[in-house]
């Protein structure tokens, strides 16, 4: 038998050099490089010959037993996020930072499919069974069918899952700690994770199961060591919370099947996770007064309308370079806001800090939220309040002008749903009623024109402002 020869495989991509080095050529990380035992297989693959294969017509194409329809979980805010239910035979990689929730949420989706008969099988290499078992207990969930099994090489996995009935669901929590006899290198590296996720999406491809793949990410937002399996999967879905909040949001990364601008939201209760089926109430904080800086952005979510609150600071700097921050948006979006409104409106900003962030710790990532900000900004530097009752969307261009923006009749719907009486929007947005509720649409044609009249002084009481500027509110536009 020729010698196996080694291999050296960078743990943060999965490159592979013939020789050690200290850092990866590939993505430049230090000290990733490990010495690693080629793939066994390969060899006899090349040696076994070509053999011819089969092309099919595409309307022919029909698995032979499994069913044709998506797995719908009944939990709906999962649904939305795989494109309404799982794909059989599809794999999904689910990623997080560990304690987020997933076993949570997934032995939650596998309770409710075995309640409705199907076939699901938990595997756990983290935890011993008892743990899973105590967590279902704890969520309610004892009763349901789902079969568990506490277990870590594929080979015996794939043995085990092909006997009796095809399972319709497959989770496997985690992928990290999974290996596979094909690889000879020890568990837990890139090259053990790639032979694993292979040998589980080869499952899943012939026998029409669908296998879920859990996979931790580290606190920079990387899948940790398998980006490689990525590519490999059918649906990359990832789930995020922020650190001290409640809520969790689910994200479809990749999806070979579905949308990739759904989110589904979820609150972390006692009882496990809960869906929340009005978004908008919790990224909006309740304000008795109006407070300068504050500007709701009626946003969408993919076919979702969603209502979050812009926060901006501006404040005179101390500093040679003024310092801009951004959470939850983007940096470069924000110097061309800043940008538009010195060139266009006026406004001096190069001896202010700026600081902007997305309340409740959501990503923005429309271009519509221009509006908004620039609404939040010059709140803040005027010292005058908007309305608690104003929402804002629209695209700010290079010009200042204000540009329209899809789904504007289903952002008013939102705002008037949760009673914000008039909205500031591009021209074209219509005013109207929504289960009663009515809402009054402002157009805003460009970016001078919301300045001068935020920064109008407005009749009623004035009030004062912390920084001894004169605050008033403004009513409506
Ligand atoms: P878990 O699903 O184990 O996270 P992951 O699999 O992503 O690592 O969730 C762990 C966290 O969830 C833990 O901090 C406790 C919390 N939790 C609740 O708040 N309520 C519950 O009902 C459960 C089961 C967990
Ligand atoms: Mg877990």
């Amino acid at each position: 038998m020729a010698k196996l020869k080694t291999n050296f495989v960078c743990q943060s991509c999965g490159n592979v050099t013939p020789k050690w080095q200290g850092r990866c050529e590939a993505c430049g990380a230090w000290n990733s490089i490990i010495e690693d035992g080629g793939a066994a297989g390969i060899g006899a693959q090349q040696a076994r010959g070509a053999k011819k294969g089969r092309i099919f017509a595409l309307g022919e194409l029909a698995h032979a037993d499994a069913p044709q329809t998506r797995l719908e979980t009944g939990i709906g805010e999962l649904d939305r996020v795989t494109g309404g239910g799982f794909v059989p035979g599809s794999v999904l990689l689910l990623g997080g930072e560990p304690g987020i929730g997933k076993s949570t949420l997934l032995i939650q989706a596998c309770a409710a499919l075995a309640l409705r008969g199907e076939r699901v099988v938990y595997i756990s290499g983290e935890e011993a069974m008892d743990q899973v078992r105590l967590r279902a207990t704890r969520l309610g969930l004892a009763a349901a069918p789902v079969e568990l099994a506490a277990e870590t090489g594929v080979e015996d996995i794939v043995a085990t899952l092909s006997q009796g009935k095809r399972p319709a669901l497959v989770v496997i929590d985690s992928i990290q700690t999974m290996w596979t006899d094909a690889v000879e290198s020890s568990p837990g590296t890139v090259t053990q994770v790639r032979g694993s996720a292979q040998a589980l999406i080869r499952f899943a491809k012939t026998s029409g199961a669908i296998v879920i793949l859990v996979g931790h990410v580290t606190k920079d937002g990387q899948i940790a060591g398998p980006r490689v399996v990525e590519h490999m999967v059918d649906a990359v879905i990832s789930f995020e919370g922020e650190g001290g909040r409640d809520f969790r949001i689910l994200r479809a990364v990749k999806n070979r099947f579905g949308p990739t601008d759904e989110i589904g939201v979820f609150e972390m209760t006692g009882g496990g996770l809960s869906e929340v089926a009005n978004p908008s109430a919790l990224f909006l904080t309740a304000h008795e007064d109006a407070t300068p800086g504050v500007a709701v952005f009626a946003g969408m979510e993919g076919t979702r309308p969603l209502l979050v609150e812009i926060q901006a600071l501006v404040a005179p700097t101390s500093l040679g370079t003024p310092r801009r921050a951004v959470v939850g948006w983007d940096t470069s979006r924000l110097a061309m806001v800043v940008a538009v409104l010195e060139a266009h409106a006026g406004l001096k900003l190069g001896q202010h800090d700026i600081y902007l962030t997305i309340a409740g710790g959501l990503r923005v990532s429309e271009p519509a939220a221009d509006l908004a900000a620039a609404a939040a900004l010059v709140s803040s530097l005027s010292g005058q309040a908007l309305s608690t009752n104003a929402v804002y969307f629209g695209e700010v261009g290079l010009s200042g002008a204000v540009r329209p923006v899809a789904h504007a009749a289903a952002r008013l719907k939102e705002a008037a749903k949760l009673g914000f009486t008039a909205a500031v929007a591009p021209r074209g947005a219509q005013s109207g009623e929504s289960g009663g509720e009515a809402i009054t649409a402002t157009s805003c044609e460009h970016i001078g024109a919301l300045v001068a009249e935020i920064a109008r002084p407005k009749d009623g009481a004035p009030a004062k402002a912390a920084n001894g500027k004169s605050k008033q509110h403004v009513d409506g536009w």
